[in-house]
């Protein structure tokens, strides 16, 4: 057993906005945690609540519509929900960093890239101005940009999709965060160029033992990427465990789902999350039991009557499932 605590902990974190058609559940009730060192992976369809929950993490909300939201968020022994805004701000960027879905909004179009990272530094460094200048530099060529120094001078809109979320990671971990949250990091990138940001993601995870949250549609990604993985639906983790254990035998249906639909993760490590027939439920009228049920194969009555709680299977592994798939296959 591990002694020291995990970095993260996330306690029945709760988010829910008040819209005019009623309060919608975006993340209702996950639970996990993280230790230095570690990648969860979080997959789930769009609109499951991933990142959702990301920004929970840092405290980045829609004020106008967000219910007071329920749950703990320790950081490093420290319960993130009782912060200030500006002691957030002083955890945001430099404890914790995140790298939003899409990255080109991210990127200030005003501002040389150069400029960019300095000012976070600044913020959150006491480095002089002529040393964070030096030290951006440091930082692209770190994420593998070539000619840094020119490169520095330029802006955003100038570079390549995959030239950008570079400029984007190294922003992000300019000031060398313990976790970093990556929402979809490549997603908008093609497959050679995914690979490269991935390979530069591990190599600066090892180097400086960061934790890293990893959002992805991408099996392929959390099966390279990931020790853990948790599977989100409808705003909450149905199944979580070691990366190994649950892509090979998932437990509960909708992974299984996921799973099944591609045809293996060998022959197809690129492949996205395929299509599972039907649509997610409603998030501000949910199902009654299982939220999954309604497009099961497998539900049985009580599926749709009581919702089956996420319950530990043993070597860390949990899933909510009233008829989950048998533990070994058989012959
Ligand atoms: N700012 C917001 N205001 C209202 N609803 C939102 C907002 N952001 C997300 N949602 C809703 O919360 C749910 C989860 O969204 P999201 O976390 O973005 O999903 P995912 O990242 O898994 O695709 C969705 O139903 C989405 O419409
Ligand atoms: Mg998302």
């Amino acid at each position: 057993m591990d002694a020291t605590p995990p970095l993260l902990q996330v306690e029945d974190l709760q988010t829910h906005f008040d819209l005019p058609q009623g309060v919608l559940r975006a993340v209702d009730g996950v639970s996990f945690t993280l230790s230095a060192g570690r990648t969860l992976g979080v997959v789930g369809e769009s609109g499951s609540g991933k990142s959702v929950l990301a920004r929970s993490i840092i405290g980045l909300l829609p004020a106008d519509r967000t219910l007071t939201p329920g749950g703990r968020v320790v950081f490093d022994g420290r319960d993130l929900r009782q912060l200030g805004e500006a002691e957030m701000r002083q955890v945001r960027g430099r404890q914790i960093a995140m790298i939003f879905q899409d990255p080109l909004t991210s990127l200030n179009p005003v501002l040389t890239i150069g400029r960019q990272i300095e000012q976070v530094l600044r913020q959150h460094t006491d480095l002089s101005s002529k040393a964070a200048a030096e030290r951006a530099v440091e930082l692209l060529d770190e994420v593998g940009i070539p000619d840094p120094r020119q490169r520095a001078r330029e802006y955003a809109h100038r570079m390549s999709g995959g030239m950008r979320q570079r400029v984007v990671i190294a922003i992000a971990l300019a000031c060398k965060p313990r976790l970093l949250i990556a929402d979809e990091p490549t997603t908008a990138l093609d497959v050679t160029v995914q690979a490269q940001i991935l390979e530069l993601l591990r190599r600066l995870q090892d180097a400086h033992q960061m934790a890293m949250v990893l959002i992805t549609h991408n099996l392929g990604v959390v099966a390279e990427m990931c020790d853990d993985v948790a599977v989100m639906y409808a705003g909450r983790v149905v199944e979580r465990g070691p990366v190994a254990a649950v892509l090979q035998r998932p437990r509960m249906r909708y992974t299984q789902a996921l799973l099944e639909s591609v045809p293996s993760m060998t022959a197809a490590p690129h492949a996205r999350l395929p299509v599972i027939e039907g649509a997610p439920p409603d998030l501000v009228h949910p199902p009654a039991g299982c939220s999954f049920a309604p497009r099961c194969r497998h539900a049985v009555e009580n599926c749709s009557a009581q919702r089956p709680p996420l319950t530990g299977a043993g070597e860390g592994r949990a899933f909510a499932c009233w008829v989950p798939a048998p533990q070994f296959q058989e012959a």
